[in-house]
């Protein structure tokens, strides 16, 4: 099977492995495993950030770095098909008490005379206030599209202005750094709080991190425990982490490649594609993801009429030529 769903289904290498055997550990709830703590050091050093704290999943760091923005009963805005709202099963809501408002960008874009014209300041009791606005970079259920340093730097500017924070989800923010060359610092610089995968693209089993202030930090990791994700001798995954950090990063560009010859397959402008993730129209979605996986081929549906397809590190040449054949039959 070639599998085309997410960019979550990759395996550790025989070398990631090998450097998860021989991790030195401690226990991490005591803030004593030196291969999480060099982790967190190297991410938040990175970004530009103060502080970083491991987690098991992207969506645990979603909500600690929302949380550290907006309070209870306090809004965050965000694109209508950001994870945040969409896949994360209303944890921001159910856990941290919070609403949003959503501007609606085709391109998963910023939007930022909207977001301007939506912002809501602190009216007491008359209206909830805005605290942060979330963007997503690059932005999933939009195909992977990249939010223009440009673009960002103006929101910063604004909310520093306003004083309202600026929440990055930067799960696959790694595809927009090879995508566009962007430095990393950069995009650090243009948010208060923000979330970053090492089991997407980077292609770790597990592992993301939550980057703040030192003082924010600190809050996320109580919360981090108090939510049940105080782990103990995770050095074996946080190198994991490290170790794609050092080699999987900069094949990122492969999989872009990948990714446009996908698309241009699936009948698509191979231009338009800007990272790893190519979304398809097609006007029954479930039949064709069915017909692709007799084919020996998976994809996902995210609706009735869109597939999606992921490239990744366990998917080689020879298996996106032959994904290639399969899907220009079906939806090319
Ligand atoms: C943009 C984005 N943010 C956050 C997440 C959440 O990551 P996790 O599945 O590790 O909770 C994902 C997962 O695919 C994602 O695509």
């Amino acid at each position: 099977m070639i599998d085309l769903r997410s960019d979550t289904v990759t395996r550790p290498t025989p070398a990631m492995r090998r450097a998860m055997a021989e991790a030195e550990v401690g226990d991490d709830v005591y803030d004593e495993d030196p291969t999480v703590q060099q982790l967190q050091e190297r991410v938040a050093d990175l970004f530009g950030f103060e502080a970083a704290l491991f987690t098991p999943t992207g969506s645990m760091a979603n909500v600690l770095a929302v949380a550290a923005l907006v309070g209870p009963g306090e809004e965050v805005l965000c694109e209508s098909r950001s994870h945040i709202l969409r896949a994360e099963l209303g944890a921001h809501g159910a856990l941290l008490g919070i609403t949003s408002r959503t501007w609606v960008e085709e391109r998963g874009q910023l939007d930022l005379p909207t977001v301007r014209s939506m912002y809501a300041p602190d009216m007491g009791p008359f209206f909830v206030r805005t605290t942060a606005i979330a963007v997503e970079n690059t932005h999933n259920f939009a195909g992977g599209t990249v939010l223009p340093l440009a673009d960002l730097q103006a929101l910063r500017a604004w909310a520093d202005e306003v004083g309202v924070g600026v929440h990055v989800d930067g799960a696959r923010i790694w595809n927009a750094h090879v995508a566009t060359g962007t430095p990393l610092r950069e995009y650090g610089a243009v948010a208060d709080a923000m979330a970053v995968c090492l089991s997407k693209g980077l292609g770790a089993p597990i592992g993301s991190l939550v980057l703040g202030t030192a003082e924010a930090i600190e809050v996320a990791r109580v919360r981090r425990k108090r939510m049940g994700g105080g782990m103990r001798q995770v050095g074996v995954l946080a190198a994991a982490g490290l170790h794609a950090l050092v080699h999987h990063l900069d094949r990122l560009a492969e999989d872009h490649e990948h990714a446009r010859l996908l698309a241009e397959a699936c009948g698509q402008d191979p231009a338009l594609i800007e990272t790893n993730i190519v979304v398809v129209e097609t006007p029954d979605a479930p039949a064709v993801v069915a017909a692709a996986r007799e084919e020996g081929v998976l994809i996902g549906a995210v609706g009735p009429t869109r597939v999606r397809l992921l490239t990744h590190l366990d998917v080689t040449r020879a298996d996106v030529d032959q994904a290639a054949k399969v899907l220009s039959r079906l939806v090319g």
